[in-house]
């Protein structure tokens, strides 16, 4: 009997990730705009990752550590790589695709995690990405110009992530 509730259960989550058009994995589509060119914003997010790339480096009850960066897709117009999350080693694959406008630079993030059952993340792709900006300083709109863009239908509980703890 509660072997069916759980299948059933099961079933509905299935369905409700059709109709959203959302796979079964957690992830989250942003997009950053910034008022300096690529190679400033590109640089400053490299030196972040390689600053959180210790998983051991993680403060108690956060996410900012555990980047790694993946060398051979490390070109002016993108940066692929994985972040892990320190407690349970959940993977998540990161990419961000940087394009030059007119004194504007573009920035496609997305985050994905790899784990199937990953539906509600409670924010962790969302806060991947954007830890990564606010920990480098980018978010200074002043300084950078700074502008993000995303939403919930594209990115996982964006509204309610909260990024002190993941
Ligand atoms: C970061 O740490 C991982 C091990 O967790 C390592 O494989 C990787 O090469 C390190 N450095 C970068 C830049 O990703
Ligand atoms: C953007 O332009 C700068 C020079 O202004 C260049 O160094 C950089 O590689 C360009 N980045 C992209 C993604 O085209
Ligand atoms: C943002 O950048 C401006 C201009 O560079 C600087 O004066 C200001 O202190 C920065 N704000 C923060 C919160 O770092």
């Amino acid at each position: 009997m509660a072997a069916k509730g759980i299948l059933v259960g099961l079933f509905l989550i299935a369905c409700w990730a059709v109709v959203t058009r959302s796979t079964l994995h957690a992830s989250c589509k942003l997009t950053w705009t910034f008022t300096v060119p690529c190679d400033t914003v590109h640089d400053l997010i490299i030196k972040q990752m390689e600053k959180w790339n210790s998983s051991s480096l993680c403060p108690t009850g956060t996410e900012k550590c555990g980047y790694t960066i993946d060398s051979a897709t490390n070109t002016a117009t993108e940066i692929k790589g994985t972040h892990t999350t320190p407690v349970h080693h959940y993977v998540d694959d990161l990419s961000m695709g940087f394009e030059n406008d007119t004194k504007i630079c573009t920035v496609k993030g997305y985050s994905t995690s790899e784990v199937i059952y990953a539906i509600f993340d409670k924010g962790t792709n969302y806060c991947n990405l954007h830890n990564l900006v606010s920990g480098s300083g980018l978010t200074n709109t002043t300084r950078y110009g700074f502008k993000e863009v995303t939403h919930d239908s594209v990115c996982t509980q964006y509204s309610s992530a909260d990024c002190s703890k993941y």
